[in-house]
């Protein structure tokens, strides 16, 4: 275990420490918004389809009810529950045989932000009107054109600031890894603490770290904003 009571290997463990709140940040990301764009497209996908899928009740109509009711309880259940729970039930019961503490913290944080994830394309999804799905059509595009052309086009663009800001609270939330003892960035400013008996710095540096981030995040967002609204004056 290591001691830290040389000034230079605090450098080093907060270093560490931030680097595994970034890859675990990452790839949670990466997994969240795959989730999320599955689990949206079948919940918009029912909520479009329903009224004329029920009138004939063939096979589509029980596989697309049944995957909505998937999604539906996963909804539910990853976000009635706290983040911290679901991180060590992970941890404890569903891979409670693998010892790779990060992979697991990456598959907690994808799975649970999936779901808020979800929840925000499938607001993007719906803030396209329906008339910019039948202008398409009328100007001879097929399905797959009208969707890649006009309508995920401006998907995109409703959904990119709640994304960023998703990927910001999912770095903030990364914080709670250490409860199942992986050393990121604010365990590692606790475990200074507890080291060298002084509280100070390696918090406030730990909370000016953070906030940096987030700060750099904001500003990326913002910008990326205004490009994107560029076209539309
Ligand atoms: N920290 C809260 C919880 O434990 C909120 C988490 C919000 N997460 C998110 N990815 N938007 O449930």
């Amino acid at each position: 275990f290591k001691f830290v009571f040389l000034e230079n290997e605090r450098y080093k463990l907060i270093i560490e420490g931030l680097f595994v709140t970034l890859e675990i940040t990452l790839f949670a990301v990466l997994i969240g918004i795959a989730l999320g764009t599955v689990v949206a497209s079948i919940r918009s996908t029912y909520d479009k389809n329903i009224e004329s899928l029920k009138k004939r009740k063939n096979l589509g109509y029980y596989i697309l009810s049944v995957c909505n009711v998937i999604c539906k309880i996963y909804l539910t259940v990853i976000r009635g529950t706290p983040t911290v729970v679901q991180l060590l039930i992970a941890y404890f019961i569903v891979f409670a045989t693998s010892n790779n503490d990060v992979q697991i913290a990456v598959f907690a944080f994808g799975i649970n932000s999936g779901a808020y994830v979800a929840e925000i394309i499938r607001a993007g999804i719906m803030a396209v009107p329906e008339g910019q799905f039948e202008a398409g059509r009328s100007l001879g595009f097929n399905y797959l054109q009208t969707m890649f052309h006009i309508i995920i086009p401006q998907m995109v663009k409703n959904v990119l600031p709640a994304l960023c800001n998703e990927f910001i609270v999912l770095i903030k939330e990364t914080s709670i890894a250490g409860y199942i003892g992986i050393t990121d960035l604010t365990k590692a400013g606790d475990l200074i603490r507890g080291r060298t008996f002084s509280a100070f710095l390696p918090l406030f540096g730990v909370a000016a770290i953070y906030l940096l981030l987030v700060l750099v995040l904001t500003y990326l967002v913002g910008k990326l904003e205004r490009r994107l609204r560029a076209n539309e004056r």
